[in-house]
């Protein structure tokens, strides 16, 4: 089955998972862009949450009805993909670039599952650069922050500027991406913390103690996962 079907396959699932009159939270990315036309193929009525304007447009263009995070007291279930799914459902997120919003919308959530193939599933997080959104407001001094960050964990190695086209990425805030290839970290709560102690980071791909399950597609179908 090629990866492309198995995101197909995770979407279908977690779309089964939505009930009519719930708040959802809609993820972005390849893998949640499947959850979304699955959810809207259902019919259901419910509300969606976008974590990024990409995912606003595609809910958008298949007639699901949106509202703002700050429109509901709370979002029943949200459902988003993830770039690494490592030991107790501890994730690297980001890769899309919309971390902060997505991590603002799993907070708010009920419960949160997180969708992939199984490519993404490792014993320990690191292998794909870990993503950290800064404010543009000297960029390049707070990247200096986060190596100081980064050494207090024993991790030697530089934040890259994320760029497209040559000209740095922005996300949907207007903030900036560093991408870190962390290779392995060994402690996802320090180094978390460790970041977000740097003023001018606004937020980290890593997502710690926040998903409830993970469904995983494979050749044998669909796992889930628990933390
Ligand atoms: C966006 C994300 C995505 O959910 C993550 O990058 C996975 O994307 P894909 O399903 O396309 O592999 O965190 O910021």
């Amino acid at each position: 089955m090629s990866a492309e079907d198995q995101k197909r396959q995770v979407g279908e699932a977690a779309a089964a998972l939505v009930e009519a009159g719930m708040v959802v939270g809609l993820g972005t990315g390849s893998t949640a862009a499947w959850f979304v036309r699955a959810l809207a193929e259902r019919g259901l009525d419910i509300s969606g949450v976008a974590t990024s304007l990409a995912t606003a447009d595609l809910a958008r263009s298949l007639g699901m009805r949106l509202v703002e995070l700050d429109d509901v007291s709370a979002i029943d279930l949200t459902v988003d993909g993830a770039d690494e799914i490592g030991p107790g459902l501890s994730l690297i997120k980001g890769g899309g670039a919309a971390l902060l919003r997505e991590k603002l919308v799993w907070e708010a959530s009920r419960r949160s599952v997180a969708i992939a193939d199984g490519s993404k599933v490792v014993a320990t997080l690191g292998a794909f650069p870990l993503p950290i959104e800064v404010v543009a407001f000297g960029h390049k001094t707070t990247s200096l922050r986060i190596c100081d960050a980064l050494a207090e964990c024993d991790l030697g190695v530089a934040p890259r500027l994320r760029t497209r086209d040559g000209a740095p990425v922005r996300t949907d805030g207007g903030n900036l991406i560093y991408d870190v290839a962390c290779g392995r970290i060994e402690d996802p709560a320090a180094l978390a913390a460790a970041l977000k102690s740097v003023t001018g980071v606004v937020d980290h791909g890593l997502f710690l103690d926040l998903a409830d399950l993970a469904l995983v597609a494979g050749p044998g179908g669909v796992t889930k996962l628990e933390p």
